[in-house]
């Protein structure tokens, strides 16, 4: 099914699995579009689906990351590479390390950076070097945070170091041990980073996330609610399962 409202276009899709394909497919047209393609890339559960189906077609010979170039939208902080709960060891564990991508070109904030302002900096400089990214794709947060960007971020910040709420704490304690383990701030692009992509793919899955999913779509552009400003941005997908599209699809109906 898709719908379009405003600027969105909205693909639901009846299972994570096709979810995941279609988000697949997006970043693989990308891809064999532009050779040199910026990707902006994210963390959590949602996206990893799309990420094996990705490995699944580098290893068909469909799709080549020779020329691709990946920023990663944050980094929790403190937190060693060797931490099996850094977002660089995610990247590496579910695509990095089986696809054809240069390491080089995989960029992340570094989350043991002794001076987190000049990490920002250098991070968002070295996207501005790449020209950019050309599509940056996006889970969303339990309270609307994109990246880490929480609830009353600037929308116009860039890359910046942030102080992560209780509740989000919280909703990555299951990857962790315990919610004592979960880094209490991160590095993560701003709002004002995101917006700048040429394209954004949101894929939003689960009916735990129907009604923020409500809230960024169709609610109020608020900063009390990050993801509302793609609202805003000319160029943007969310692909969802039916699940997490159901407050959505009862309203657009
Ligand atoms: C983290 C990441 C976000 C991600 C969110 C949702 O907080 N910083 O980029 O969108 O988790 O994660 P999940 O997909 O596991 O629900």
């Amino acid at each position: 099914m898709e719908k379009r409202y405003r600027n969105f276009k909205i693909i639901i899709k009846d299972s994570y699995d096709n979810t995941s394909s279609a988000v697949a497919d997006i970043i693989a047209d990308c891809i064999n579009t532009k050779a040199n393609t910026v990707l902006g890339l994210a963390t959590g559960g949602t996206p990893v689906g799309a990420y094996k189906k990705l490995i699944e077609m580098q290893s068909a010979g469909k799709l080549d990351f020779s020329r691709v170039t990946c920023f990663n939208l944050d980094e929790y902080h403190p937190i060693a590479a060797t931490n099996d709960q850094s977002y660089k060891y995610f990247m590496k564990d579910n695509l990095f390390d089986h696809i054809n991508i240069d390491p080089a070109n995989t960029h992340i904030p570094d989350g043991m950076a002794a001076d987190v302002q000049t990490e920002c900096i250098a991070y968002e400089q070295k996207i501005a070097a790449a020209s950019g990214i050309d599509l940056q794709l996006l889970g969303i947060g339990m309270n609307g945070h994109i990246g880490f960007n929480e609830p009353a971020s600037a929308f116009s910040r860039v890359t910046n170091y942030v102080e992560l709420e209780a509740s989000t704490i919280e909703a990555n304690s299951r990857y962790f041990d315990s919610a004592d383990e979960v880094p209490k701030h991160a590095l993560t692009m701003g709002i004002g980073t995101i917006f700048a992509a040429r394209q954004i793919v949101m894929m939003i899955t689960g009916a735990a996330k129907a009604n923020i999913a409500e809230a960024a779509v169709l609610g109020n552009i608020t900063p009390q609610v990050p993801a509302s400003i793609l609202q805003l941005h000319p160029n943007v997908m969310l692909v969802m399962d039916g699940d997490a599209a159901k407050n959505i699809i009862a309203r657009l109906a």
